[in-house]
């Protein structure tokens, strides 16, 4: 029986598996720990943060899709305040790096919400959600822009010391120009892909079904298109990427690592499986010993 190396490196972050919990899918880490161990995944990235404590967008918020959901949650957490006096102590309990991802509506509340996490050691890095809207730029995501993308990752470094990933957005012509912008502003990390811009109409309310009329697609659906800009993205660019967007198994998980990626996360097959992290890893490994693979690392960007 060969001996696995299941770890991996996101800049200075050392994981000591490569499957991490997507943001908005996994509460704070223990909210799942009946169905998955909070141990056991590689790293565990919390639901988006913003200043202000958040409601999130009116009902229905989720809807099935053939192959994937749509959501409209609309980010509803308990803000910054909250957090700090709450849910810090959750996340000190785990024994895993957990990642903070952050959301605001202008670069400042970035550079603000950065600057005031940046004493908590108990925070292994910031995950940098630039698809929501930018209020000043009326109303299109920061992602969408590249220089926006840039200015954000620049506000966030200038003011966070640890680890910062840019997750990026889609939603956009080039994905390897908001990349490039990320690493230009001093992104150390990049994650991709967040949701798709996305609706379903009620065809008996001839209304769209989603209380916001648009949602974000995720889940089996948007695989392809995640993959491609993993692919795209590693072949342009030197950070190292957390890749994903519909892994339900092992093997996608392994796609995503051939195309360049150095970790993988996995949203939508927690909720349909809250054991999902578990069984993905040992899916991993199952390939590793099928193809006499011994360090995982040694399959990032082999397809590339
Ligand atoms: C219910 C739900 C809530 C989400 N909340 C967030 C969030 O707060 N911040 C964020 O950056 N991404 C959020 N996402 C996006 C996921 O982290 C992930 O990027 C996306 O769903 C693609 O991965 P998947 O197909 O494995 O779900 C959310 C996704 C879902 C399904």
């Amino acid at each position: 029986m060969i001996e696995l190396d299941l770890t991996t490196r996101l800049a200075s972050l050392k994981l000591k598996n490569p499957v991490i919990t997507a943001s908005g899918t996994c509460g704070y880490g223990e909210e799942l720990k009946e169905y998955l161990d909070p141990d056991i995944p590689g790293a565990i990235t919390v639901k988006g943060l913003t200043i202000k404590p958040s409601v999130g967008n009116p009902a229905p918020r989720i809807t099935e899709t053939p192959a994937g959901i749509l959501n409209s949650i609309g980010l509803e957490n308990p803000g910054l305040e909250e957090f700090l006096a709450t849910k810090l102590s959750v996340i000190g309990k785990l024994n895993v790096p957990v990642l903070v991802n952050i959301s605001g509506h202008s670069l400042d509340d970035f550079a603000f919400l950065a600057e005031k996490l940046a004493p908590y050691p108990q925070i292994a890095g910031l995950e940098v959600n630039v698809s929501c809207p930018n209020l000043a730029g009326g109303g299109m995501a920061f992602g969408t822009d590249s220089e926006l993308v840039y200015r954000v990752a620049y506000r966030v470094k200038e003011n966070y010391p640890g680890p910062v990933i840019i997750k990026l957005t889609p939603n956009v012509t080039d994905i390897v120009e908001m990349a490039e912008a990320a690493v230009a502003g001093g992104a150390d990390i990049i994650s991709l892909i967040n949701t798709l811009l996305a609706m379903a109409i009620d065809i008996d309310d001839k209304r769209p079904l989603l209380g916001n009329t648009f949602g974000g697609l995720s889940g089996p659906a948007i695989k392809p298109v995640a993959l491609r800009m993993v692919y795209q993205v590693a072949s342009r660019v030197k950070i190292p990427i957390i890749g994903m967007g519909g892994i339900m198994t092992g093997r996608d998980a392994i796609e995503f690592i051939l195309a360049g990626a150095s970790a993988v996360a996995v949203g939508t097959a927690t909720l349909i499986d809250p054991g999902a992290v578990a069984r993905i890893i040992e899916e991993i490994k199952e390939y590793m010993i099928e193809k006499e693979i011994k360090r995982i690392k040694d399959l990032i960007g082999q397809a590339l």
